[in-house]
């Protein structure tokens, strides 16, 4: 089976055999501490067997509520805020065509909400809704979250308006606690179809609960061949404990070292647009998990080579403060060739025959090795290509290596305080009763 590799080929003028000889000893011990659930946040190590020990009976409900939904609704309607909704919106767009028709298919197509207060945003997605039957997953696990709450408020009133309060409560799935918020509650009271976030998973871990897999599932996407490809990854983490064998201990530890050399941001690079959600889930991902007590790498991410014509020359040449991850795409779903023209007139019969992948990956090589002649370090994780098993080896690959990298960077990879500042802000600012002070 293939499989997600790292490589560090163009790394060696920045980490030597013997700073990774010297690290490896403490990615062991942070791997050893994660699994042992002995460290900062074990509270939250759910995530860690989830591929494997997921309840059948849940992926079988999974299953029931697509066949019942799919033939009722065009749209499918996933409301939710950062881990709530970034995972299954990263599978389902490195799945989807970047030009699949909102209107057609044998599946809902997924459109998002509550992750934003736009007012406009809102008024243009009800216009969209009046005209096409939709079908809702409300996600939250706090069940408090103001954006999704709002975001449901609004949605609700349309779908009970459109479908009559009975109808409509048919077509609202809830996916938060199993016992506490108001999302919960309101889920209670008015019957909705209910999943349950597991207590020891947290919102940025959560893609391969149904807060993931029911819209994964729902827009036509095989959720056993995504839970296979995690478990294979987590097999290879928890399994081997050595570096080279390892890609999530090896990644954990490169970007340790670079850390402590000074290099604070990381980019991580895509040449397939399809991939730049996987870029957002990623930055929620390593970002709230490390960017905490004054450290942290901060996550940034380019989708080249749009980026190289506006970004590319900061990284070539600005501060020497980063370095790059290429998340590589070795095959593509289907080729398209260069055509000739007789007449040249662009100048560029010389890539006739060429496929777009061959001169994609050129493009990739020519960048790396600039940006590495630039000072930049260079890692590469190639995937032989984007279907769903190879995104449930580079969810859990990331999840890992994440746990692994913040236990060394010595902070507690699962909690999020910081997360609540702006909310006390802005409750105050609103009103909310008991936030006056
Ligand atoms: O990873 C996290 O914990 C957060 O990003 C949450 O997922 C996000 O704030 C939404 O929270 P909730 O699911 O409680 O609405």
């Amino acid at each position: 089976m293939q499989s997600v590799c790292l490589y560090k080929e163009h790394l060696q003028q920045f980490v030597s055999d013997d700073e990774l000889a010297n690290i490896s000893g403490e990615a062991l011990k942070a791997k050893e501490t994660l699994i042992s659930g002995t460290g900062k946040g074990n509270d939250f190590l759910g995530w860690v067997d989830l591929p494997k020990e997921i309840s059948p009976s849940i992926i079988s409900n999974i299953k029931n509520d697509v066949a019942n939904l799919s033939p009722k609704a065009r749209l499918f309607v996933v409301i939710g805020i950062g881990g709530s909704y970034l995972g299954a919106r990263a599978v389902i767009e490195a799945l989807q065509s970047e030009f699949a028709p909102m209107t057609q298919g044998d599946h809902p197509f997924i459109i998002y909400a509550g992750h934003t207060l736009s007012e406009d945003y809102y008024f243009q997605l009800l216009q969209l809704l009046e005209s096409h039957d939709y079908a809702v997953a409300v996600i939250s696990k706090s069940g408090t979250t103001t954006e999704p709450a709002v975001a449901f408020r609004i949605i609700k009133a349309h779908l009970e308006m459109k479908y009559g309060k009975a109808n409509a409560a048919e077509r609202i799935i809830a996916i938060t606690d199993a016992h506490r918020g108001a999302l919960h509650s309101i889920a209670q009271q008015e019957g909705y179809r209910t999943y349950v976030i597991p207590d020891n998973v947290g919102g940025r871990f959560s893609v391969l609960t149904p807060v993931g897999l029911l819209p994964i599932a729902m827009a036509g996407y095989d959720i056993d061949k995504l839970l296979r490809g995690a478990c294979d990854m987590r097999d290879i983490c928890i399994n081997n404990t050595s570096l080279d064998e390892n890609p999530a201990l090896m990644y954990a530890a490169i970007r340790n070292i670079l850390y402590r050399k000074g290099r604070k941001v990381e980019i991580l690079e895509n040449f397939v647009p399809n991939l730049k959600y996987i870029s957002e889930w990623w930055k929620q991902l390593y970002g709230e998990s490390e960017g905490k007590e004054g450290k942290g790498i901060l996550p940034h991410s380019l989708s080249f080579t749009t980026d190289l014509h506006s970004m590319g020359q900061y990284v070539q040449e600005g501060e020497r403060l980063m370095f790059e991850t290429v998340l590589s795409v070795a095959r593509p779903k289907k080729r398209v060739l260069i055509p000739t023209d007789a007449q040249n007139l662009d100048g560029i019969n010389y890539l006739v025959g060429k496929s777009l992948t061959e001169i994609n990956h050129n493009a990739e090589l020519g960048t790396i090795l600039a940006h590495v002649e630039g000072g930049v370090p260079v890692l590469r994780i190639e995937v032989p290509s984007i279907d769903e098993y190879v995104l449930g080896q580079l969810i859990y690959f990331f999840e890992f290596a994440c746990g692994v990298s913040g236990y060394m960077l010595g902070v507690n990879p699962f909690d999020q305080p910081g997360v609540e500042a702006y909310k006390k802000n802005m409750f105050r600012l609103l009103g909310k009763p008991g936030y006056e002070q």
